[in-house]
């Protein structure tokens, strides 16, 4: 994971034409992402070689504006939203900005837009290295079922969650980690972990909220009834 220049200017480049986009970039935001990078990089390492890992593909479900597949840069990336906006913001060239040709080259991505449980694993992607879902709280358990369901046996799954429930969108917040990964199917991770966040600002009561993110991954599939040592 690196913060380029060029990463920084097309995040710019983005809040200008949308600023609804700094909702994307507060710090439990930005910080839920980099844990993200960095665990992946390291777990995954030691489930399968030496070194950091580096997957060549991957789906991103609830993608929104793209943030995550800018600081992940894994080659092969398809963001995967319901709302058209992000998506076009996520596909689009921006044609007057300068570094049109690195833009062009690197930051965009494919995209579908559609609800994440009715994606269609395609002849383009059929079998993603790895598949991310960091909107667990924003989905109905019968969505997050059959999403979960849909994924290619073997791919690792990485999901982020949280318990905030005051948010109008979280229909499927959490009150633990130990519930987050038992409605979530995680039952044998390769990583499990929690971070606490700081929410709006409690205007009522004047003073800061706190909450927890919970995040895990699995292998789709391959772990049933195997003990694969390295929980933390
Ligand atoms: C507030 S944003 C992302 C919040 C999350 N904490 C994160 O950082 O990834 C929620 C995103 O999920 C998308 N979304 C909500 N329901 C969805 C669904 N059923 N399928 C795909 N995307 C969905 C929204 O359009 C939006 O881009």
């Amino acid at each position: 994971m690196r913060f380029q220049e060029d990463t920084v200017l097309k995040w710019m480049s983005l809040v200008r034409k949308h600023p609804d986009a700094l909702e994307a970039f507060w710090p439990s935001q930005v910080q839920s992402k980099t844990w993200l990078c960095e665990v992946m990089g390291e777990y995954l390492a030691q489930e399968g070689s030496s070194g950091w890992y580096e997957p060549q593909s991957c789906i991103i479900f609830g993608s929104w504006y793209g943030v995550l597949a800018d600081m992940l840069e894994i080659p092969k990336t398809i963001c995967v939203d319901i709302d058209p906006k992000y998506l076009e913001w996520c596909n689009t060239p921006d044609l007057n900005w300068k570094a049109k040709d690195f833009h062009l080259s690197n930051k965009h991505y494919p995209t579908e837009q559609c609800s994440l449980d009715d994606y269609v694993y395609s002849e383009d992607l059929p079998n993603p290295d790895v598949v991310i879902n960091t909107i667990c709280e924003h989905i109905t358990q019968a969505q997050y079922d059959k999403w979960y369901d849909n994924i290619p046996e073997g791919t690792y799954v990485i999901i982020q969650g949280n318990n905030d429930f005051s948010h109008k969108d979280h229909i499927r917040a959490n009150n633990s980690l130990e519930e987050f990964l038992n409605n979530n199917h995680a039952i044998h991770t390769i990583y499990q972990g929690q971070l606490e966040y700081e929410g709006p600002w409690d205007h009522k009561n004047d003073r800061p909220t706190y909450f927890t993110r919970y995040m895990a991954i699995t292998k789709k599939g391959k772990y049933v009834g195997e003990d694969i040592g390295n929980i933390k």
